[in-house]
């Protein structure tokens, strides 16, 4: 079993559509292993978006992933599951993703783009340890 950190942000419990996201992973095949409601805070943000830190963009993203609670998820499934989530989310930018994705289907700004979706093996087991640690 290998597992992936998913968050639906706060622009998705907002708009009432973890249903339909968490729809879209367990009907995929994958399963929720964890998931937690949860009002992420500027310290966990941080550790969570340690690559992002130094980017202009940081400051916004920090203050849209705050304002609001998220839908904070481990998901298992097969080899390199956290690939499978990052194909069903789709590209960053809304704007660009495909049809028939999370983004491609649901959003339509780069700022807002509904779901975070660990983007590697390592990533995945560093995020989990944050967000669920001992887990
Ligand atoms: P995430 O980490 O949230 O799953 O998104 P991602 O991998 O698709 O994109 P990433 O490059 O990790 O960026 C994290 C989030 O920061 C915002 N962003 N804004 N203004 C910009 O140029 C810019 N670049 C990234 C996006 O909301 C993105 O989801
Ligand atoms: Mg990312």
């Amino acid at each position: 079993m290998d597992r992936t950190l998913v968050i639906c942000k706060p622009d998705a419990v907002e708009r009432s559509l973890v249903g339909e996201i968490i729809g879209r992973l367990e009907r995929k095949g994958l399963s929720i292993v964890a998931a937690e409601l949860r009002l992420l805070d500027v310290d966990t943000l941080s550790r969570h978006y340690e690559e992002h830190v130094e980017k202009e963009f940081y400051g916004d993203l920090v203050a849209f992933m705050s304002r609001s609670p998220c839908m904070v998820l481990v998901v298992a499934g097969p080899e390199n599951t956290f690939a499978v989530v990052r194909s069903l989310m789709g590209t960053t930018n809304p704007l660009e993703a495909n049809p028939g994705t999370i983004r491609g289907d649901l959003g339509l700004v780069m700022t807002e783009n509904l779901v975070h979706g660990s983007d590697s093996v390592e990533s995945a087991e560093r995020e989990i340890n944050i967000f669920f640690p001992g887990l």
